[in-house]
């Protein structure tokens, strides 16, 4: 069976088909997916204009659509299926998918199955890597989450912490902003920080004690917290003398970087052994981050723990990960009716 899968929640504009092989270790294939990126329309702001972004989304559609099809040799009456994000997101961006998907659905008359954004990018990872070996810790980074996941059954996930504040990706973009560097910051620190000594500038990295009163069920000390962060890198430029040189801003970018690396990394291996994980997951627009895709491979391998990553063209916003989670959600038999709407705040 083929899906088409349709991912709107932010500035990425993306329509894929994905398939099943038959083979239950590896059990989706992508046929196409089409990125439409908004990137230029944003950059010039330095970040996302949600109603730029949701005027794009409905230029864009179907022709990304049509696109997606062509590309994958296939015509509506082969699709089984149309999966959408349904959130979280930009609720005027996600309302486009949601409604296209609908029409399309009801015009195709295909079953629509609604698809949580990062239940998506979770599924990223068996979509790269096949099923992963379970239960599995997985991280989710990207410009609006840090969340550890637990999966002990495939398709189910149990959220085991959050960031209390800023996203890794969103504190890439601020102090990607603060040091005037362009727009999305996180690849743009990436690169810098290659030709920065990391231990240039001492920054503080967070840890939390207490549960957090927002959600009392979440122990609390594998929580993130980003925000104190952002703020030491803005005080350390304040407070520097004269311009800042390309390589003060290189050492800046990388010693910030093994502050947010260092994190990530070392609370997923603390969830990985308290939960008894047979494999640790990072997924989500920050994992196509070069440090963090070496350091997670090279505790892995120091923990004897089995690591898993989406391809870069899987990690950012796609819809190849909506189509794969959208199979997920209609084999486990559950489809959503034509009543659906878009859901900003939507849990997973
Ligand atoms: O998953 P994604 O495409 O969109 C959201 O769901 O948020 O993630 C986008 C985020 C942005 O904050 C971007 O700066 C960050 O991922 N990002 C990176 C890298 N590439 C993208 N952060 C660090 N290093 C990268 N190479
Ligand atoms: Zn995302």
């Amino acid at each position: 069976m083929r899906i088409l899968g349709i991912e709107t929640s932010c500035d990425e504009t993306s329509a894929a088909v994905v398939e099943e092989t038959g083979n239950a270790a590896k059990p989706w294939a992508v046929r196409s997916n089409v990125i439409a990126s908004q990137v230029p329309i944003h950059r010039e702001w330095g970040g996302v204009v949600p109603e730029l972004a949701s005027r794009q989304h409905i230029r864009d559609i179907c022709g990304v659509v049509e696109r997606a099809l062509q590309e994958a040799a296939t015509g509506w009456s082969d699709l089984g299926a149309i999966a959408v994000t349904q959130g979280p997101g930009l609720v005027g961006s996600l309302l486009v998918g949601v409604s296209f998907a609908k029409a399309a659905a009801a015009a195709a008359g295909l079953p629509l199955v609604a698809v949580h954004h990062l239940a998506g990018h979770i599924e990223s990872l068996v979509l790269q890597n096949g099923e992963l070996p379970l239960p599995s810790v997985v991280l989710v980074v990207s410009g609006g989450h840090t969340s550890l996941y637990l999966i002990e059954r495939p398709g189910t996930y149990q959220l085991l912490s959050r960031t209390r504040d800023d996203a890794a990706g969103e504190a890439y973009d601020k102090v990607a902003k603060l040091l005037g560097l362009g727009y999305p910051g996180g690849p743009e620190i990436d690169r810098l920080a290659k030709s920065g000594n990391d231990r240039a500038v001492a920054l503080p990295a967070t840890r939390l004690t207490h549960a957090d009163r927002n959600a009392p069920a979440l122990k609390g000390d594998l929580d993130f917290s980003f925000s104190g962060l952002k703020t030491a890198v803005l005080r350390y430029v304040r407070a520097h003398e004269g311009p800042l040189t390309d390589q003060d801003i290189a050492d800046i970018c990388a010693s910030f970087q093994r502050v947010v690396v260092g994190t990530l990394v070392e609370r997923s291996f603390v969830a990985a052994r308290r939960y008894q994980a047979q494999s640790v997951g990072v997924a989500g627009g920050v994992s196509a981050n070069s440090r963090l895709r070496a350091d997670l491979q090279a505790r892995g391998v120091r923990r004897e723990m089995a690591t898993f990553l989406p391809s870069l063209s899987l990690a950012t916003d796609n819809a190849a990960m909506i189509a794969a989670a959208g199979l997920r959600k209609f084999r486990a038999g559950i489809t959503a009716s034509m009543d659906l709407n878009a859901d900003a705040a939507l849990v997973l």
